[in-house]
């Protein structure tokens, strides 16, 4: 006999528990992050390991990582137990190291505002906080995108 229905979960049941919708859940399936089986009636049923899968996806994302990272990391973990302490500090190792880049990232953000404050040219060209990728100014997209609505007109 296969695994009792107790020991799997509907999608519903699945958001409900991680506090995910649906159609995060069916999202992160696309992207390989969690897996289901379906029923004679094509409906999904995960494995409980999954609310663990979800659980990691979140809080990786919490320390900056895409989707895409999360997976990558995710795959280096078992999928039918719970991580060893050892697989489990290597990951949180190269997080911290996301975590001190985006702390240095921050303070960059916030020496490059000090020279805002009291300053006012918003300047596509030459304000470091709204084209921290290039000072210089090159008016490519990227440039664009960090275009806050308040934006004045020169
Ligand atoms: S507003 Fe002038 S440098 Fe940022």
């Amino acid at each position: 006999m296969g695994p009792s229905r107790h020991d799997q979960l509907t999608i519903g049941e699945l958001s409900a528990r991680s506090g995910l919708a649906t159609s995060a859940l069916r999202y992160y399936e696309e992207l390989g992050l969690i897996h289901s089986e379906r029923t004679a009636g094509g409906q999904r049923r995960f494995a409980r390991q999954a609310l663990r899968r979800v659980a990691f996806v979140r809080a990786a994302q919490r320390v900056g990582l895409s989707l895409e990272e999360a997976g990558a990391a995710l795959a280096g973990l078992p999928v039918d137990r719970s991580p060893t302490a050892t697989e489990w500090s290597r990951v949180a190792r190269t997080w911290q190291s996301r975590i001190d880049e985006q702390i240095a990232d921050l303070e960059r953000l916030r020496d490059h505002l000090t020279g805002c404050i009291g300053c006012g040219c918003l300047s596509l060209g030459t304000c470091a906080l709204y084209n921290p990728h290039d000072i210089q100014g090159t008016d490519g997209p990227g440039a664009r995108k960090l275009l806050p609505r308040h934006s004045r007109t020169a």
